[in-house]
């Protein structure tokens, strides 16, 4: 700590190239490391922001085989979708790159070289499944089987999506191959192994004593894996998508996607600056900081610090500010399930307001636990605190210079006490920002900015220049000279959160870019400058536009919801003998009529091979009697006689319900003799 830094690498977490990217992603990664590249970009300092797409990985092999496509389309979709929708929201990256690079590929083989080389693996070979048919090794989410603890027949050999309970997969209960449906065969192969428990007490100095102003969040997580005690990860894979694992003996097998992704930060260094990337990497006077969520937190605090150590030659994080997760309405964000706000789709429904976005992510940003992301509130601060606060001062300064002095900046003359106490305020704010946002607190710098504003809006309520302006317009010239600086100011203290807005007002103000360091002046704006147009900064959004990103959400649970209705889980097991205990079978509808005074029972006579009996079924409101006569059906033959509505039903006929809950009889595919067996 307290070293003297020359220069600042900020690393964002290169996202997985399988889906387009969410709120999710931007409040707890993105927008935070944007602020803070900004932020030291106004301060003049040497600072470089890495991106890049993840690409590599079995999420993105599945999802490929899936759409029948190679995995270099699926990245190559979702790469490009990704890196738009960053430019779109401003994530002003030096580079955005990706894991398919061969800059990238080249890199990668070459670190997992030099720590073969080294001596800085181990081998081992353990019992994995293969799938015979298909000729090759499962990773865990290859593999589905029924999950031991709630008995879901889909649960992945890596965790059940049921019941969330993390598995490995030879715990599943009949397994199967995602790719051919075989039952895998446990066989043996080999892997290399990074022998973390190696690295276990330098990790353990380096972390738990040298960094302990890292975020709580941060040093707890550490702090308990610490605790645990550190075993050897594999870092290679049996996969055909990935970096092939360089060393004689390993067809067939890639490098770990979460051992190339972080040298993805090297690596798109290197394709920026290929020439002094060396710098930034190698040099004890580079900070090097990375944003991150809080389930990317052991792989950058520990894996990845211990294979820089391994490899020797490149520089440890100084920080590693990792956010908690952004909820969506209450519930979980989650890709698969739709639960989501798109940044694209967001753009197409509020175009022009990335920043109003920008703002509501900072202001309710999970830094130290998880939020929960909510239209309302959305709403709330954009019309309360962007419109009401900022944007209202704004507007009210320069509407009123150019109505009073023709858009030309007056001349302060003497100032009142109050003069004097707010401009000490807004001295103030600058240091206010910079304490927090050296801190990583993010909300808090939002916070400090937003009081600037609203020290303006108070000035201006409370001076009323308008009132004056008929009596003495040397004090509403003094006025109004002050309310621009702080304007002014208020440009260069917003910049690193709302860039977009900062950059509009510049124009309103006909001004160049300010340095961070000029702050709090009061000599922003030069006397007679002229001010350019005035524009709205911030606009009201009205219910209909909330009640439709609501309605979206309303329709995506109810898709949920039907969905979960049509595969719920699966019941718990039971016996074959419970099952061969069913007396289930074919019949022929002889007659078929409504029972009186019950809406939604049908009265059927079927030929059950054995004379004929009586079912009462609730399926009238799906069919009409007429309908059915002389179809066959299905029934359960050995259930007790039950009376409904006076009338005794001798067992039930089977059907099924589909997602909007409608009822479909369940019927043999061609016609059997009346009282056949179902098995
Ligand atoms: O969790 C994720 O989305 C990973 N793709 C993050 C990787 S960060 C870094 F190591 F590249
Ligand atoms: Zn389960």
């Amino acid at each position: 700590m307290n070293k003297a830094f020359k220069r600042t690498l900020i690393t964002s977490a290169l996202p997985y190239a399988n889906g387009p990217v969410h709120i999710g992603h931007l409040a707890g990664v993105y927008v935070p490391a944007d602020i803070y590249t900004r932020y030291l970009r106004l301060k003049g300092e040497q600072v470089i922001h890495i991106g890049g797409s993840d690409e590599h990985g079995v999420p993105i092999a599945i999802k490929a085989q899936r759409e029948g496509v190679s995995p270099q389309d699926v990245v190559d979709r979702y790469h490009a979708i990704i890196k738009q929708s960053f430019a779109d929201f401003g994530i002003s990256f030096d580079i955005y790159s990706r894991t398919t690079s061969d800059t990238h590929r080249e890199m990668a083989s070459e670190f997992f070289r030099k720590l073969y080389d080294k001596g800085e693996f181990i081998e081992q070979t353990s019992m994995q499944y293969y799938d015979e048919q298909a000729r090759q090794f499962l990773a865990d989410r290859y593999i589905l089987g029924t999950c031991p603890h709630c008995s879901s027949d889909r649960a992945y050999g890596d965790q059940c999506e049921s019941c969330g309970t993390s598995l490995a997969a030879t715990d599943l209960k009949s397994p199967r191959s995602a790719l051919s449906g075989a039952t895998p065969i446990l066989k043996e192969t080999k892997h290399w192994y990074l022998p973390l428990n190696k690295h276990e007490d330098a990790l353990r100095e380096w972390i738990l004593e040298e960094h302990t102003e890292w975020k709580s969040n941060v040093y707890g997580q550490c702090k308990s894996w610490l605790d645990l005690g550190l075993q050897p990860r594999a870092v290679s894979r049996d996969l055909d998508w990935g970096i092939p694992v360089p060393v004689e003996g390993a067809e067939g097998k890639v490098l770990y996607v979460w051992f190339d992704a972080p040298i993805g930060y090297i690596s798109n260094t290197k394709e920026l600056l290929p020439d002094s990337w060396e710098e930034w990497w190698r040099s004890e006077d580079t900070r090097l900081v990375h944003f991150i969520g809080k389930d990317n937190i052991v792989f950058h605090c520990i894996v990845f610090p211990a294979m820089l150590r391994a490899e020797g030659s490149f520089i440890l994080p100084d920080n590693v500010p990792a956010n908690e997760f952004l909820n969506l309405e209450g519930d979980k964000i989650s890709t698969s399930r739709g639960w989501a706000v798109w940044l694209h789709e967001y753009l197409e429904d509020f175009p022009g307001k990335q920043d109003v976005l920008r703002y509501v992510l900072t202001a309710n940003a999970p830094e130290t636990k998880d939020n929960d992301f909510t239209w309302q509130d959305f709403q709330a601060r954009n019309n309360n605190e962007l419109v009401a606060i900022y944007g209202n001062f704004v507007n009210r300064a320069l509407v009123l210079t150019h109505k009073y002095f023709e858009g030309k900046v007056p001349a302060r003359g003497a100032l009142t006490d109050y003069d004097r106490e707010t401009i000490a305020e807004m001295l103030e704010v600058k240091g206010e920002i910079e304490r927090a946002l050296d801190g990583f607190h993010f909300r808090e710098a939002l916070r400090q900015a937003m009081s600037l504003a609203r020290l303006g809006n108070k000035y201006l309520a409370d001076t009323e220049p308008w009132k004056l302006a008929k009596t003495d317009m040397e004090r509403v010239a003094t006025i109004l000279n002050i309310a621009l600086q702080i304007t002014a100011n208020l440009s260069l203290a917003f910049a690193p959160f709302l860039p977009f807005s900062s950059e509009r007002l510049l124009s309103m103000l006909s001004l160049e870019p300010l340095a961070w360091d000029s702050l709090g002046s009061l000599e922003q704006l030069s006397v007679g400058h002229q001010l350019g147009g005035v524009e709205l900064l911030f606009e009201k959004i009205e219910d209909e536009a909330i009640e439709a990103q609501l309605n979206k959400l309303r329709k995506i649970r109810q898709e949920q919801e039907a969905a979960a209705r049509v595969a719920g889980p699966v019941a718990p097991e039971i016996s074959f003998d419970d099952f061969v205990k069913l007396d289930l079978r074919v019949g022929t509808v002889l007659e078929c009529s409504k029972v009186p005074k019950a809406d939604k029972l049908l009265q059927f006579r079927i030929d059950d091979g054995l004379g004929g009996r009586t079912i009462i079924s609730g399926i009238a409101q799906h069919y009409k009697p007429e309908d059915l006569v002389g179809k066959q059906v299905c029934f359960i033959a050995n259930l007790p006689p039950r009376k409904l509505k006076g009338v005794e039903s001798q067992g039930m006929i089977l059907s099924s319900m589909d997602a909007d809950g409608s009822l479909r009889l369940v019927m043999p595919e061609g016609a059997v003799a009346p009282g056949s067996k179902i098995s």
